[in-house]
C-alpha cells in the first residue's frame, strides 16, 4: 500500500530546501468579455515565490486552469530546486475540493519524473478578496493530504517490472502564523481518511481469483484487529441459520463459499442513541450467473465488491476517528457464477425477512445479497441504514461518470448525507423512489421479483431494497459508474476510485 512519508510543517516557503515546491494558482479574471485574458495569481503571500513566477505568469502561457501545471527549474531567490504551479481555475470557484485535486495533481506530476520529495504550500489569499473564504485553512489541510494520498495510488500491483516511483516524502507547509493545533488535527484526520480510501481501492483493485469472498473476509478481519473494531466473518452455515435465502441464492452457484462480514464500532460509554448500519454489496466477481453477461468488458466485474469495500474502508476511518455513535458494518460477499447448482430464472427464494422473491434475472444479484444484509443490520439493532453498491447499469446510463446515484426513504436522514457531501467533495445525485416503480417489481407468483423491466432500472432496484429497509430510515448509494475511474485524470489513476468512503464517513460523523 501507501508508504509515502507525510508531514506538516510551518515554515517560510522561500527558505525550504527541496526537490520540488508546489504552489497553487487561481485565475482572478472576472470579466466574461471574449477578449479578457486570464490573470493568474499565486495563492501565497510569499514575495520571493511570487517574484520567481512573475515572468511566466505575465507571459500568458499559463492560465491557472483546473489542474493545469507548469514547472520552473532553479527558481530565482528560492532554495527549492523546482517550482511547480498547479492551477485551481477561476478564483470564485476555488473550492476545498479543487485543493484536494490539486494536491493529487502535484503528486501525480512528481511521481513519473522520479522526483522523490514534494513540498506543497497550503493556499493563502491571493489578494484581499472575500472569495478566499472558500478556502478555510483546516479543511484545505485535510483535503490536501487526502488528495496527495489518493494521487499516490497506482493500480499496477501485479507488474513484475513495476518501478516504485512513489513520492517518498510529502510535506504540507503552512505559514508560521496559522493556528497550528487546528491544522495538525486536520492533517491527522486527512491521513486517516486518505489511507482508508486507498485501503478500499486496494481491495477493489484485486482480481476475482485473488480476492474471493473468504479472502475479503480475512482482509476485513485483519484490518479490524489492527484498528480495534469488533468483527465476525461467517459463511454458509450462518446464512442457513439466519435463513438468508436471498443472499444464499447468489452464492449457491459458486465453488467459493460466501462471507458475511460484520464489523462493529462500539465507542465506550455510548449505550443509547442511534445505531448506524452500513451495508455493502460484496460480489467479488459477477458473471451474471445463468443469465450470463456478454464477455465484452466482463473482466470489469471484479469491481462489483466496491460497495462492500467502501464500507470496510469507512469502518477503518470510523475506528480511528472515533465518532460518538455506534456503527455496524455488514458486507455480503459472494461470487455470482453459473453452475449446476446455480439458481435459475423463475426460482423463488425466501429472504431472511420472510418476503418471497421471484428470480427473473440472475444478474440482478446485488439487490438479493443486500436484501438480507439490510434485514440483518436491523436485527443487530441498526436504527438508520445506508447501503452502497455497484448496483445497476441503468444508474450509469442516467448519471454517467459524473455523479453516483442516491435514494432515500427519509428526507431528514438524506439531508444529513447531503450536508456531508460538502466536506467529502463527492458528487451524489438524488434519484426518485415511488409507487410506480414499486408496481414494476410486483410478482405474479410471490411478493416481488428481482427485476422491474427495462425502464427506470436504478429506481426499481432501489424500490426492491426499500422493501427490506421497511420503515427504517435508509439511504441507498448506487456507485456503479463512479467506483471505477475509466480514464485517468491528473489527480487520480485509472482504476478503483474508493468513492463513497469519505461521504459515508462524514454522514456517520454527523450523528
Ligand atoms: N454489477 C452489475 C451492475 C453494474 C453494471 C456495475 C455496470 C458496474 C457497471 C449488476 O449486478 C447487474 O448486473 N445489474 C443488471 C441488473 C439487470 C439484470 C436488472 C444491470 O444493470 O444490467
Ligand atoms: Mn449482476
Ligand atoms: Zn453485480
Amino acid at each position: 500500500m501507501n508508504n509515502m512519508r507525510t508531514e506538516l510543517s510551518f515554515a517560510n516557503l522561500a527558505g525550504i530546501e527541496t526537490e520540488l515546491l508546489a504552489v497553487l494558482a487561481v485565475d482572478t479574471q472576472t470579466s466574461k468579455a471574449p477578449d479578457a485574458k486570464p490573470e493568474p495569481v499565486l495563492l501565497t503571500a510569499d514575495e520571493a515565490v511570487k517574484a520567481a513566477a512573475a515572468a511566466v505568469l505575465l507571459s500568458g502561457e499559463y492560465k491557472a486552469g483546473s489542474n493545469e501545471t507548469l514547472l520552473l527549474h532553479a527558481p530565482a531567490g528560492l532554495k527549492a530546486r523546482r517550482l511547480l504551479l498547479v492551477g485551481v481555475g477561476k478564483q470564485a470557484q476555488a473550492t476545498v475540493d479543487k485543493v484536494r485535486n490539486a494536491a493529487g495533481t502535484a503528486v501525480r506530476f512528481t511521481k513519473p519524473r522520479g522526483i522523490r520529495e514534494l513540498v506543497f504550500a497550503l493556499p493563502e489569499p491571493a489578494c484581499a478578496s472575500p472569495e478566499i473564504a472558500l478556502l478555510p485553512p483546516s479543511p484545505c489541510v485535510r483535503a490536501a493530504v487526502e488528495g496527495a494520498l489518493v494521487g499516490d495510488f497506482d493500480p499496477d500491483t501485479y507488474r513484475s517490472d513495476r518501478k516504485d516511483l512513489s513520492v517518498q516524502s510529502f510535506t504540507l507547509v503552512a505559514s508560521g502564523n496559522s493556528d497550528q493545533d487546528a491544522l495538525k488535527a486536520a492533517f491527522a484526520e486527512g491521513l486517516i481518511v486518505g489511507q482508508s480510501q486507498n485501503f478500499t481501492r486496494s481491495l477493489v483493485n484485486e482480481p476475482g481469483n485473488k480476492l474471493t469472498p473468504t479472502i475479503l473476509g480475512q482482509r476485513a478481519a485483519e484490518m479490524a484487529a489492527e484498528v480495534g473494531l469488533g468483527w465476525e466473518v461467517h459463511s454458509t452455515e450462518k446464512l442457513h441459520e439466519l435463513k438468508m435465502g436471498a443472499f444464499w441464492s447468489v452464492s449457491q452457484g459458486s465453488e467459493e463459499p460466501p462471507a458475511l462480514i460484520v464489523l462493529r464500532y462500539e465507542p465506550e460509554g455510548i449505550i443509547d442513541g442511534p445505531v448506524l448500519g452500513l451495508v455493502g454489496k460484496g460480489i467479488t466477481f459477477d458473471t451474471g450467473g445463468i443469465s450470463i453477461k456478454p464477455s465484452d468488458n466482463m473482466e470489469k466485474m471484479k469491481y462489483d465488491m466496491a460497495g462492500g469495500a467502501a464500507m470496510i474502508g469507512a469502518m477503518r476511518a470510523i475506528a480511528l476517528l472515533k465518532p460518538h455513535v455506534r456503527v455496524i458494518g455488514i458486507v455480503c460477499a459472494a461470487e455470482n457464477m453459473p453452475d449446476g447448482k446455480a439458481q435459475k430464472p423463475g426460482d423463488v427464494q425466501t429472504a431472511m425477512s420472510g418476503k418471497t422473491i421471484e428470480i427473473i434475472n440472475t444478474d440482478a444479484e446485488g439487490r438479493l445479497v443486500l436484501a438480507d444484509g439490510l434485514t440483518y443490520a436491523k436485527q443487530l439493532g441498526a436504527t438508520h441504514l445506508i447501503d452502497a453498491a455497484t448496483l445497476t447499469g441503468a444508474c450509469v446510463v442516467a448519471l454517467g461518470y459524473a455523479n453516483s446515484g442516491a435514494f432515500s426513504n427519509d428526507d431528514e436522514t438524506y439531508a444529513k448525507f447531503d450536508a456531508a457531501l460538502a466536506t467529502s467533495g463527492e458528487k451524489f445525485w438524488r434519484l426518485p423512489l415511488g409507487e410506480e416503480y414499486a408496481e414494476q417489481i410486483k410478482s405474479d407468483i410471490g411478493d416481488i421479483k428481482n427485476t422491474g423491466g427495462r425502464w427506470g432500472g436504478a429506481s426499481t432496484a432501489a424500490e426492491f431494497l426499500k422493501v427490506f429497509a421497511e420503515e427504517t430510515p435508509w439511504i441507498h448509494l448506487d456507485i456503479a459508474g463512479m467506483a471505477w475511474v475509466e480514464d485517468s485524470k491528473p489527480y487520480i489513476a485509472k482504476g478503483p476510485s474508493g468513492v463513497a468512503v469519505r461521504s459515508i464517513l462524514e454522514w456517520v460523523r454527523s450523528y
